[in-house]
């Protein structure tokens, strides 16, 4: 099989079933595919990206990502950490660590040595054009800076699948351009699987494949 994502029927509700986040959401996303998600304010686009991730569990339904079955709850600490790349919607980096230090974060879990840890972050900062700020903490850098910031976090780990929650929203045209041209690249020469939210139709334009959300459910596909 072919789909890196897999989802069928899945539910989520919140404040005891009377806010229908996802209201039976069927999804299928092939390997290396970059799909883009558009839908109104409070229409469940991040409820979802939360679901792929594995960092919330649905009420109904099925979802298997990457051949985890995610609503198992099994070995989610795996997925997370080997699967995954995720852009907040919000950049959360840590603001008392310095920029390469954030960018080391996701690979604490892994096998490698300090000094292999630091190459590859430093690795990562120069694919984003951030080598220079490697050692400024996150308040020093522009927005356009920590959110590639985040870039090269997501990507610590190789993972199969990046999900991106607004990651161009808080930026202006040119930096927002910057972003995606990033994005677009690892998702062309790295064959990487990119599911992206954005509220800029431009943006949602470029991806393969463009989804709709209202109300807890796919309207357009
Ligand atoms: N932890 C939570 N507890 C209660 N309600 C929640 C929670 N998370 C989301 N919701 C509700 O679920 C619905 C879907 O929210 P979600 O964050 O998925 O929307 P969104 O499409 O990402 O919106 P936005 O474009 O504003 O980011 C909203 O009504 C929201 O208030
Ligand atoms: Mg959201």
């Amino acid at each position: 099989m072919n789909n890196i994502v897999e989802i069928n029927n899945l539910k989520k509700s919140y404040e005891n079933g009377n806010i229908k986040a996802l209201n039976g959401v069927d999804l299928s996303i092939k390997k290396g595919e970059f799909v883009s998600i558009i839908g109104p304010s409070g229409s469940g686009k991040s409820t979802l990206l939360n679901m792929l991730g594995a960092l919330d569990i649905a009420d109904e339904g099925s979802i298997n990502v990457a051949k985890y079955d995610l609503r198992s709850g099994k070995n989610l600490s795996n997925f997370r950490a080997n699967e995954i790349g995720f852009i907040f919607q919000l950049h959360n980096l840590i603001p008392n660590l310095s920029v390469i230090e954030n960018v080391e974060i996701p690979m604490f879990t892994s096998k490698l040595s300090n000094k292999e840890r630091r190459e590859r972050a430093s690795y990562l900062l120069d694919l984003v054009g951030l080598t220079e700020k490697a050692y400024l903490k996150p308040t020093q850098l522009s927005g356009g800076e920590r959110q590639r910031v985040a870039i090269s976090r997501a990507l610590a780990n190789n993972p199969s699948i990046i999900l991106a929650d607004e990651p161009t929203g808080s930026l202006d045209s040119k930096n927002s351009k910057k972003i995606m041209d990033q994005l677009i690249k690892l998702h062309v020469e790295e064959n990487v699987t990119l599911i992206m939210v954005t509220h800029d139709l431009n943006i949602a334009k470029l991806a393969d494949r463009s989804i709709e959300f209202l109300d807890g459910e796919i309207i357009e596909n």
